[in-house]
């Protein structure tokens, strides 16, 4: 991983830095044995699968196999870069890292970042005691009229930004924040013509939008004039937000969404389904559907419900985050709301049992797709419903399970007359066998098949050669990095010699910050999992031996799938030897 820190001193910030202080401070912590185990941050669950071993200063999640030293760590739990990790580390114990980054030093930056959060708590509080006090009794009544009630005012801290041009502005002096980091919160603003300072927002319905961590990073306003042309207006990005990577009310859906969660549109639809007991409900924040929303989601939750406007803006945001989110590993479904512009006004006209009922009849997303294909082909028309077969063939070659896709073949053969085969000959056309290539299996998936499979005896010699001074003395001049047959292993294994002084056993912390994702989860999955062995030298010579038969039988069967005539000359000459 880059970084123009030397190691030595990115060392001395992990060191100085205990992992169980630093996961304390997010997660409880209950001792077992030498090491520390917790309730998940990263996925929601209700057993502890998270561990923390004290002495590795590793942890890893056996749930959702996250996994590494405090940096991961901090850059999982703050959303930071390498870079900024170590800085907030630093900062976080008091060492001083060199300048020379455009964000200064010094844990300059996130004492600036902390100081903005404030800012917003602070405006949050402002803008509610406006609410409530008697500047905002049309907001208070607006709301009112809108069926929100006082205890969703509450939760929501739901607040009324003043008609005046600098009445946060003011209060924001008064708590003695300066004038430089106010501008640079975005709440209050420069005028180009007058260079005088104005409140971004003015006379609207405030709605903060939290962080995963119930930190106020940012505020919707809501017009409460029908005429006023900017029915919201946002908070744009900042140092403390990026709305392509939050999700609103994720902070309060995360504890109850572990199945499933629903995705709608607006700001008031979350507040509406929270309020009529839909507590699971998130919303993009007025941009499109990113990817990093699709991995957000995919680590809260199995399975998304898309709940979008009945318009045919709605629609077309459907597709596209159906597009994104079947990239990951999710369950995806839609639910179309009938007589009604949005969830928010369809509760509130229908109530939450008949909402439930269309949430539980909500349509796989191949469905949903094939209902949208049809509705734009006439099927009386010959060469129309031609196309329209060739494309739904199309979509069902997306399918991964067979019953499923012969299920949906069926019904199509039915509805349109062409036979099952002439679907599934046009279905094989578009590249049927693709999906197995296409969607590849999950982290957590190709994990397991690793440590289930035939890599046990790979990731156990790694993980013994790891712990012990003894062992990996005996072991280092005895292997290489091709003796792991595993992608993932052989590259810890690599950098464990690129890294590690003969006469010191490999430094973990290290290796990990030189790996990538997917080998720092293996690698703390294999050393907080560790089981002790009784004769560990034994044990590591005994799996020396038989990694390196499998060496030499995968050279051979490698010459021998190769057909190249010397070599396979060359290896009969050495097998009988
Ligand atoms: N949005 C926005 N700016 C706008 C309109 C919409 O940022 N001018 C975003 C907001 O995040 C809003 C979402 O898009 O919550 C959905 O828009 P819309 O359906 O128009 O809003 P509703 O949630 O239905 O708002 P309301 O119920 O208040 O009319
Ligand atoms: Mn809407």
């Amino acid at each position: 991983m880059a970084s123009y820190y030397p190691d030595e001193l990115i060392n001395e910030v992990i060191s100085a830095n205990n992992l169980v202080d630093v996961v304390s401070g997010y997660v409880k912590l209950k001792k077992s044995g030498n090491r520390y185990m917790g309730l998940c941050p990263f996925h929601s669950e209700k057993t502890p699968s998270f561990h923390v071993s004290a002495d590795k200063q590793l942890y890893h999640c056996f749930g959702c196999n996250e996994g590494g030293s405090v940096v991961q760590f901090i850059m999982k739990t703050e959303n930071l870069d390498f870079v900024e990790a170590i800085k907030y580390l630093a900062s976080r114990v008091g060492i001083s890292l060199p300048e020379g980054n455009e964000k200064s030093s010094d844990g300059e930056y996130f004492q600036k970042k902390q100081k903005i959060l404030e800012m917003y708590v602070d405006t949050a509080r402002f803008y509610h005691g406006c609410l409530i006090g008697d500047i905002g009794k049309t907001a208070l009544s607006y709301l009112a009229q809108r069926q929100i009630d006082a205890q969703t005012i509450t939760r929501f801290g739901i607040g009324y930004s003043p008609d005046s041009y600098d009445a946060l502005f003011t209060h924001l002096k008064e708590k003695g924040y300066s004038d430089k980091l106010i501008m640079e919160s975005g709440l209050v603003r420069k005028s180009e013509k007058t260079g005088k300072p104005y409140d971004f927002f003015r006379d609207r319905v405030m709605i903060p939008i939290f962080d995963i961590r119930g930190n106020v990073i940012a505020f919707g306003g809501r017009t409460m004039v029908k005429s006023d042309g900017r029915k919201y207006m946002n908070s744009s990005d900042s140092i403390i937000f990026n709305k392509s990577k939050t999700l609103y009310a994720l902070n309060f859906a995360k504890k109850n969404c572990s199945e499933r969660i629903i995705m709608v549109e607006g700001y008031m639809d979350v507040i509406t389904l929270h309020k009529y007991g839909f507590t699971n409900a998130v919303a993009g924040l007025g941009t499109a559907f990113t990817k990093d929303h699709a991995n957000l989601l995919a680590r809260y939750t199995k399975e998304v419900v898309l709940c979008y406007d009945s318009d045919e803006a709605g629609r077309k945001a459907v597709m596209s985050a159906i597009e994104i989110l079947t990239t990951t590993q999710l369950k995806v479904k839609v639910m179309t709301i009938p007589d009604a512009k949005d969830a928010d006004e369809y509760l509130k006209l229908k109530g939450a049992v008949k909402f439930r009922k269309l949430l539980d009849n909500a349509q796989s997303h191949i469905l949903y797709k094939i209902s949208r294909l049809k509705e734009q082909y006439n099927m009386d028309n010959t060469e129309e419903k031609i196309t329209l077969v060739t494309n739904m063939a199309k979509i069902f070659s997306e399918v991964t399970n067979s019953i499923e896709r012969e299920a949906y073949v069926k019904e199509a053969s039915i509805e349109t007359g062409i036979s099952e085969d002439v679907i599934y000959a046009e279905i094989k056309k578009a590249g049927y066998s693709a999906p197995s290539a296409k969607i590849k299996p999950t982290y957590t998936q190709r994990v397991k098949s690793i440590s289930e499979g035939d890599f046990r005896t790979e990731g156990t010699l790694l993980s013994l050669m790891c712990s012990d001074i003894a062992i990996w003395r005996r072991v280092r001049n005895k292997i290489t990095a091709d003796f792991f047959e595993c992608p993932v292993l052989k590259e810890i294994v690599n950098n464990i010699f690129s890294f590690s002084p003969e006469d010191k056993p490999p430094d973990l912390i290290m290796i990990i910050s030189k790996s990538d994702n997917e080998a720092v989860s293996r690698l703390s999955s294999l050393i907080t999992n560790q089981q002790t062995v009784d004769d560990g030298i034994k044990a590591a010579e005994e799996m020396i031996e038989k990694l390196s038969k499998a060496k030499k039988a995968r050279q051979i069967s490698d010459i021998a799938n190769s057909g190249d005539p010397r070599a396979l000359a060359q290896m009969i000459k050495n097998l009988n030897k």
